[in-house]
């Protein structure tokens, strides 16, 4: 008796935490509503709990032009996408997908590169990213400061085609086909590849940062054994604050390795602003007005604003299950989603983040990248082909459409149900489709009543 009482405090924290109706651990909130996704972990201190309010601040709060009064949140543009992270990752979820009407969505954004072609090109975009426009840079950017020419005007058109189950239901897919008009710099190149990105949600991103590198190893050393066609790959990306090459974790193609770097990137690319990690503006060498427009100092982004801004976005819960759904999660293991959306973890011990430090979580990603077929392809980045992505993790699905205002599911939102979204996978995983393709209607509702529940 003694002997079990000793070993009790052992037992029960993995007994207690490992429970899949909390997929965030201690992090998950009761909350399920409007305000899922925003909620902070739920076992943050006071301390800990201000600092996210101030990051939210950030997070939230439209910056403005310089010259302006308010020197804090100033140095937005000259060229950008919109003033605000909130702007695109609406309630902490999901942005909206692009609409073949005038109005402009701006949530949904469009990576530009060129394909590497020189053994010169190749290394470097190997090692440090996609090779951008010459004129256009990396993303196209259809906002811009007074003074300055915006780049232009996205258009989107959507197609669409009918699939049909074994059981005769019939299924309409839609993808959309991108175009840049209204160019106020000249042509794109040649070779331009456009990748159009949703904003994903932001939940849980501080658990992912600290699963441990060696699960993720470990993933692909055992994909690499699969006598199928699944073998996930970890993409190697370049670290600036380490000056090295790291395991890629953030961004539809993980081509961000942490969350610090991530979000600076976003302050860069899609807000116009500078920090320590991207210190010089957007313009190209060919954006005259947009080199000499005033800017926000030096830098406009503090590397204070930078760490409340990390600490909010490391400490976004994931919100509670209400219920588990057995059949439809054997049939999600039977037909193999479960090799790529790997279900759980156990995060690394770490004293500096007590609230992720060792939380048994279910994120339902190896975080690797899978070529999901040429219906799908955009752009290289770093190790990822043009048909690459990384897999998405699964917390949460079922909680888009309260979040949302429709659900805009895979890369560029093309996928309106969960359903859809299987169907849009090939490559890799075209053995899944074929799999659920053949499911009869009551074993397809089970699969489906899984993945809402998350
Ligand atoms: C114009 C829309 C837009 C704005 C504004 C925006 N984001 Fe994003 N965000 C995106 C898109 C699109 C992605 C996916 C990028 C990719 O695939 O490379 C993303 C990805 C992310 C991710 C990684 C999420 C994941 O699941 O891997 C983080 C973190 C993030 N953004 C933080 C921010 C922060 C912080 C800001 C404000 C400084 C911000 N974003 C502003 C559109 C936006
Ligand atoms: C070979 C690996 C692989 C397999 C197998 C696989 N998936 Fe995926 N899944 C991915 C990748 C990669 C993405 C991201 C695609 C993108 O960004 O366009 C994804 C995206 C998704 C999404 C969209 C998530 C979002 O946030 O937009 C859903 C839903 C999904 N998968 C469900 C499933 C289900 C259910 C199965 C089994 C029937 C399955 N997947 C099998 C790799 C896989």
């Amino acid at each position: 008796m003694k002997k079990i009482l000793q070993l009790l405090p052992l037992i029960l924290p993995i007994y207690t935490f490992s429970n899949p109706l909390l997929p965030g651990g201690q992090t998950s909130q009761p909350f399920i509503n409007k305000y899922s996704f925003n909620q902070e972990a739920n076992n943050l201190t006071l301390e800990e709990k201000l600092d996210f309010s101030v990051g939210n601040g950030f997070f939230k709060n439209p910056w403005i032009f310089s010259p302006a009064t308010t020197i804090a949140r100033d140095g937005l543009g000259p060229l950008f996408n919109t003033n605000s992270c909130e702007k695109c990752h609406i309630q902490d979820g999901r942005g909206e997908r692009l609409v073949q009407t005038g109005t402009q969505k701006v949530s949904t954004l469009i990576r530009l590169s060129i394909p590497a072609v020189t053994s010169e090109q190749i290394t470097n975009q190997l090692k440090y990213g996609p090779i951008p426009d010459p004129i256009y840079g990396g993303q196209f950017q259809p906002l811009s400061s007074p003074n300055v020419p915006a780049e232009g005007v996205v258009n989107v058109i959507w197609h669409s085609k009918i699939e049909i189950l074994a059981d005769n239901t019939e299924i309409e897919l839609q993808w959309p086909e991108i175009s840049l008009n209204q160019l106020q710099y000249g042509e794109l190149n040649e070779q331009i590849q456009l990748s159009p990105r949703i904003a994903p949600a932001m939940m849980g991103l501080g658990l992912l940062e600290q699963i441990d590198e060696l699960d993720i190893l470990q993933n692909q050393i055992n994909q690499t054994h699969r006598t199928d066609e699944i073998k996930g790959k970890i993409n190697w990306v370049w670290d600036r604050q380490k000056q090295s090459t790291s395991i890629g974790k953030f961004g539809w193609k993980a081509s961000q390795p942490t969350l610090n770097q991530q979000n600076a990137a976003a302050f860069h690319g899609d807000l116009g602003l500078t920090s320590s990690l991207f210190d010089h503006p957007t313009c190209t060498n060919h954006q005259t007005a947009c080199l000499q427009a005033p800017n926000g100092g030096e830098f406009e982004v503090s590397n204070n604003i930078l760490a409340f801004i990390e600490h909010y976005t490391r400490h976004l819960n994931v919100p509670k299950r209400s219920k588990l759904e057995p059949e439809g999660e054997k049939i999600f293991h039977d037909a193999k989603c479960a090799i790529c959306h790997r279900p759980s973890y156990i995060t690394k011990t770490q004293n500096k983040l007590p609230a992720l430090s060792n939380q048994t979580i279910y994120p339902y990603t190896d975080l690797l990248l899978h070529d999901l077929g040429p219906l799908l392809a955009t752009n290289e980045e770093f190790l990822a082909t043009q048909s690459q992505w990384r897999t998405a993790p699964l917390w949460g699905l079922g909680k888009h459409k309260l979040v949302s205002s429709e659900i805009a599911l895979l890369h560029d939102g093309r996928a309106t149900s969960i359903l859809e979204a299987i169907l849009w996978h090939g490559g890799e995983a075209q053995e899944s489709v074929k799999i659920v393709k053949q499911l009869s209607s009551e074993q397809r509702q089970s699969l489906l009543a899984f993945l809402e529940s998350l």
